[in-house]
């Protein structure tokens, strides 16, 4: 007996009659061998069977934008601690950046990354590879022995593509690859040593700004430059209104161009920032309220593509220090889902449907990563959501490593209660557990 799972009164969303519908699902070896009605274990089958109680069963999440920090940063996170907190937070496959140390800029680091990730087991580790080497913004990498290692696009997260032309032939080599460039847009000559965003706010609190337009204007450039190149061009953390202006032009005039948003971008302004708390400073910096605004515009008529956490650890001690000098990031693999359950589809701003296609197929089919499929032959990667589930934001319970996150205390909806990937389960809430057979 190989991985052989039955799970009973799962709700599953039926594509053809466009609502939800009780189903029970049997797993074995890593892909769905059936999904029915009713489905019961055959006299004398070993298989493992889960009462899922009616609650919300869904292919895992996927997220295209998490820092694990191996190698070299490993007090901050490592690939198994990253991965268990993804498996918890009901995600099923991730894609590490590169601003490690030494950076993701040879294929032996990429394959090293994969195995640390198929070690652990808690979920599908992918990588991006670095744009240059180190990062330093100097020389490309070389993209094609990156990409036979394993790497689903580039980038230089963490910083941006300070020239042009790099940017313009690291998308030539990436289009003819067919591989996408992902940037962190940032213009250092305008970010400068910014804490948060430029704004009455920053002015009050005396912190230095980064202007929104750090971020637009590279967003402007690298859209015309895929325009110019055909490369794909993938926006990370989206968070100016002008950059949102600037990917809905690329869509118009035929730009191959995604976007992410992050959790905290949707949630969050510049105004909850008092300058005493380092868990509220994070890059891009939560912006005004009309970009927040434009933010979630963006992701309702389909501009923004889907939705990354930028899961973020840094240690207590640097997110203790003041917020001039304490490092950007926030975590946030464990309550995305909660988090955007609670104010985007308790609210009625956004149906569960969509919001769950946004942190699942919508990343995958950019990316091109497995994502989990209910129906006989699909991928076993799931995850199972109580909806009614009430918990409040507790960083003690977190299985990340960092404790970083501005959301502290608030009383959330919607949490993950058992994830499967590859057919086994990689996290399960205790008070849930309840195998029989
Ligand atoms: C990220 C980090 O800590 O590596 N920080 C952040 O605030 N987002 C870098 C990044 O994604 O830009
Ligand atoms: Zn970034």
């Amino acid at each position: 007996m190989e991985n052989r799972l039955l799970l009973k009164n799962g709700r599953v969303w039926d594509n053809q009659l466009q609502q939800w519908v009780k189903r029970d699902v049997r797993i074995e070896g890593g892909r769905i061998q059936q999904v029915d009605a009713e489905l019961s274990v055959s006299p004398g089958e070993s298989v493992a069977v889960l009462d899922l109680n009616g609650n919300i069963l869904t292919p895992g999440f996927v997220d295209p934008h998490v820092h694990f920090r191996s190698p070299g940063l490993e007090y901050k996170e490592t690939i198994a601690t990253g991965s268990q907190s993804a498996a918890k937070g009901g995600y099923t496959a991730v894609v590490c950046m590169p601003n490690t140390k030494p950076a993701l800029d040879t294929a032996e680091l990429m394959e090293w990354i994969k195995e640390q990730g198929e070690q652990a087991g808690f979920c599908r580790v992918f990588a991006y590879g670095a744009i240059t080497a180190a990062q330093k913004g100097q020389e490309l990498t070389d993209f094609a022995s990156l990409k036979s290692a394993g790497a689903v696009g580039f980038t230089d997260d963490g910083v941006g593509i300070q020239s042009g032309g790099m940017m313009r032939e690291a998308m030539r080599r990436a289009a003819h690859l067919g591989l996408p460039i992902v940037t962190h847009s940032e213009d250092e000559t305008l970010s400068g040593s910014g804490c948060m965003n430029e704004s009455e706010v920053a002015r009050r609190l005396g912190l230095s700004g980064i202007p929104g337009v750090a971020e637009s204007s590279q967003v402007a450039r690298d859209v015309v430059l895929a325009a110019d190149t055909g490369a794909h061009l993938h926006i990370c953390h989206i968070s100016d209104r002008l950059s949102i202006e600037a990917v809905r032009f690329g869509k118009t005039i035929g730009v191959r161009v995604t976007a992410e948003v992050t959790p905290h971008h949707l949630l969050l302004t510049d105004e909850q920032i008092t300058g005493a708390d380092a868990n509220f400073k994070v890059n891009p910096p939560l912006r005004s309220a009309a970009d927040r605004k434009a933010c979630i515009q963006g992701l309702l008529d389909g501009t923004i593509d889907m939705i990354a956490t930028d899961h973020a650890p840094h240690s207590d001690e640097e997110k203790q220090r003041s917020f001039a000098a304490a490092p950007f990031g926030f975590v946030g693999l464990e309550l995305a889902f909660p988090l955007l359950y609670t104010h985007f589809v308790r609210t009625g701003q956004l149906s569960i449907e969509r919001l769950l296609d946004l942190l699942s197929a919508a990343p995958a089919a950019a990316f091109g990563l497995p994502v989990g499929e209910l129906r006989p032959g699909g991928l076993a990667d799931l995850t199972v959501l109580d909806l009614n589930r009430l918990k409040q934001v507790d960083p003690a319970e977190f299985l990340t490593l960092g404790k970083n996150t501005p959301f502290v205390g608030q009383e959330l909806y919607g949490w993950p209660i058992l994830t499967i990937m590859d057919g086994r389960v990689t996290w399960q809430e205790t008070a849930h557990k309840e195998v029989q057979g």
